[in-house]
């Protein structure tokens, strides 16, 4: 099974796609995890990506797609993949497309800007794992703690409510446009599913929709 996860930053990718890759046995590829690694690891392509990620821009179409190629060609995406905040631009999907990557089902978790705003300001995440958290939708068993290992959560540094505007802002701007694109392919091809949901709703309630819509 090969799953794209589409949605605004905040929609709810990350926290779905726990459910989703164990259900089909399947890796997620998050390229924002991915990123995250090599600028905690102050690798060459980190030094390279910090700012920009910081800034709530996008980073360039030739680094995801390379990153992407690679990653794909492991041997745990034998049975397919899910993948995470990628494609964000038309030139990415388009670069699936010319790689002959086909995809089954392409899933948009659809959630209004407000509260996005509401979601990403609250949320905390456990670095080590990425397990993803909320103070309010979500909370750890202690304040500030991760469930698992008891270290400590930390505040992604774009999730400060000004980034979080200019995230909202580029995702309008070049990744929303992937809806139409990814609606005018599965009307030529019957094999790829184009699903939009709406992330309205508690965490439960959106994964049984997402469950109905795959059933
Ligand atoms: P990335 O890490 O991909 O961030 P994103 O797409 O902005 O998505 P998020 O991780 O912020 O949100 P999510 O939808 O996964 O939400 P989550 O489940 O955590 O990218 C970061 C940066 O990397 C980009 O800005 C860019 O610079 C770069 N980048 C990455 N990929 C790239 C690409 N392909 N091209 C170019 N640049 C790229 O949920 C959010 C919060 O809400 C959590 O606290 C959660 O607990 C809570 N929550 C979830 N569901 C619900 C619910 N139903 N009700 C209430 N709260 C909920």
């Amino acid at each position: 099974m090969r799953i794209i996860l589409l949605g605004a930053p905040g929609a709810g990718k990350g926290t779905q796609a726990e459910f989703l890759k164990n259900t089909y046995g399947i890796p997620q590829i998050s390229t924002g995890d991915m990123l995250r690694a090599a600028v905690k690891a102050g690798s060459p392509l980190g030094n390279q990506v910090k700012s920009v990620m910081e800034s709530g821009g996008l980073v360039t179409d030739e680094i995801i797609i390379s990153l992407i190629r690679e990653r794909i060609t492991a041997d745990d995406c034998n049975k397919g993949f899910l993948f995470d905040g990628f494609p964000r631009t038309i030139p990415q999907a388009q670069a699936l497309v010319d790689a002959g990557i086909d995809i089954d089902v392409v899933l948009e978790i659809d959630v209004p800007d407000e509260e996005i705003v509401k979601r990403l300001s609250g949320r905390r995440v456990h670095p080590g794992s990425g397990r993803i958290y909320h103070i309010a939708a979500k909370p750890p068993e202690n304040p500030g703690k991760d469930d698992v290992t008891g270290e400590d959560l930390i505040q992604r540094e774009d999730d400060k409510e000004e980034t979080i505007r200019k995230r909202l802002e580029v995702y309008h701007q070049q990744t929303r446009p992937l809806v139409e694109f990814y609606k005018a392919l599965a009307a030529k091809n019957p094999s790829l599913r184009f699903v939009t949901i709406s992330g309205l709703g508690n965490i439960e309630e959106i994964k049984s929709s997402l469950k109905k819509m795959l059933s």
